[in-house]
């Protein structure tokens, strides 16, 4: 079998929960929710919850070394069945990501070449108007893009899904481990130009950024905010769709699985703050208000790289853009292998005739969600009210990751013997954390997700 190296292993799973929910979502739901002392809140969860889920999907893919549908039942007697659902419905709303994930990673793409021909109209408003005109102009590209650019938004798509299918099928080794050692390097460096830049060109927004994310004000914190700093943590960290399972299958005997687990938290932390003091330093800078939900990445900041002057705006513009894209690659073959890995084991089919099937079902869902931001056509077929892919996002990151979360916590806890974990855990733990992460992915974990759950079932 395949395995990953130590070293491939942590920049896999870093690669996985690095993405655009480091750029996008991390940023304003911190901006949303007051800033500093949501992130303290943000690392509680991740050390209390995050990190017991982890291990757990960690311990389940190790012990069962099995593809994510087969690996609950393979540890178990009893239930199979149901076991065997709850493994599929991980997979399955993996899935359900990816399709509408690669779209967004095609707006990226977009956003790539926008920032090489200098932001167009932006840049014409960027200088001249006053900061709310460039502001609407700055969005209304990006609103003009989604609804009404479909042929540029279904290229970008499908150059992105080839891209994506191409490095699974070179498999573990050959494809995500290699894809990972150049990208993940690449990204850290690229953010680190970034900020240098950032301290070095503000005056005074860097400043004002570390201040906003670094020095707590706990006068903002409410019970809503510990429920938001919950599903970040799941969706930053890959948590409860089964990514953590099928890599961890590959993992390497002789890896120390503590030390691996808090690289990849730590590497993860590190880059969401990274990310948010860049885009944070351009916001204060610019005077811009932190609180503006998700179009601070694709509506605020090509606007203030446009201020910056047509070369190094056009630098620092494709830099970022091009690292996100990196970011969010990782992501999505994170998020597609572990189907692929199931058809493969199960049906002893090749990768690429697994991956010619997925592809087919990702370009028919995917650009089903395309094409709902796109007016004159989304408008038929609505769900709920919501648009097709803004449904998807709902019942996938609402409803299904944090079930299968629960999922995995009580199979952990209370179905796979104590013996098996503390033979897979103690060579690599005290037993004293050994304890504590016990009673945490048991008790915390899964009471913490039911309240994420029924904050976001039943919203204020
Ligand atoms: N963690 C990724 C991000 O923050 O963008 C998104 C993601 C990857 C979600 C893999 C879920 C997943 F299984």
């Amino acid at each position: 079998m395949n395995r990953f190296s130590k070293l491939g292993y942590v920049l896999a799973v870093a690669g996985s929960a690095v993405g655009l929910g480091n750029a996008w979502k991390f940023p304003y739901v911190v901006g949303n929710n007051g800033g500093s002392a949501f992130v303290l809140l943000y690392l509680g969860i991740c050390l209390v919850v995050g990190i017991p889920i982890f291990l757990g999907e960690l311990s389940i893919g190790k012990l069962s070394e099995s593809d994510s549908v087969n690996a609950f039942s393979k540890l178990t007697d009893k239930f199979k069945g149901f076991w065997k659902a709850v493994g599929f419905t991980s997979v399955l709303t993996g899935y359900i990501i990816a399709c509408y994930y690669v779209v967004v990673i095609g707006w990226v793409l977009y956003y790539i070449f926008m920032a090489l021909g200098g932001f167009g109209d932006i840049s014409m408003v960027a200088n001249s108007a006053s900061f709310s005109e460039a502001f609407d102009t700055s969005k209304g590209v990006f609103i003009s893009f989604l609804t009404q650019n479909w042929l540029m938004q279904t290229l970008c798509f499908f150059a992105v899904l080839a891209g994506c299918v191409f490095i699974v099928s070179r498999g573990i080794i050959g494809g995500i481990e290699r894809l990972n050692t150049y990208m993940m390097p690449s990204l850290f460096i690229l953010l680190l130009v970034m900020l240098a830049y950032s301290i070095s060109a503000s005056s005074g927004g860097f400043s004002e950024a570390a201040r906003f994310l670094l020095v707590p004000n706990f006068s903002k914190i409410n019970f809503n905010s510990f429920l938001e700093a919950l599903g970040l943590a799941f969706f930053t960290m890959s948590l409860g769709i089964a990514v953590i399972i099928t890599y961890s299958a590959s993992l390497n005997d002789n890896a120390n699985f503590l030390r691996s687990t808090f690289s990849v938290v730590g590497i993860n932390i590190l880059l969401a703050i990274m990310m948010g003091l860049i885009i944070f330093t351009f916001i204060f800078e610019f005077n811009a208000p932190p609180a503006q939900g998700p179009g601070l990445v694709f509506m605020s900041l090509p606007l203030l790289f446009a201020k910056m002057g047509s070369v190094v705006g056009t630098l620092m513009g494709v830099g970022f853009f091009v690292a996100l894209l990196f970011a969010g690659v990782t992501s999505a073959i994170s998020i597609i292998e572990p189907f692929t890995f199931f058809l493969v084991r199960n049906y002893n089919i090749s990768r690429a005739k697994a991956l010619c099937i997925l592809g087919a079902g990702m370009v028919i869902i995917g650009l089903a969600s395309l094409l709902s931001n796109v007016s004159g056509v989304g408008e038929h077929y609505q769900i709920f009210g919501m648009g097709f892919l803004d449904f998807l996002d709902y019942v996938a990151s609402k409803i299904l990751m944090p079930l299968c979360g629960i999922g995995a916590a009580i199979f952990v806890g209370f179905v796979i013997k104590r013996d098996g974990l503390e033979l897979l855990f103690l060579p690599h733990m005290p037993k004293a954390v050994f304890e504590i992460w016990y009673i945490c992915i048991r008790f915390i974990a899964p009471a913490c997700v039911i309240a994420v759950m029924i904050n976001a079932l039943w919203p204020r």
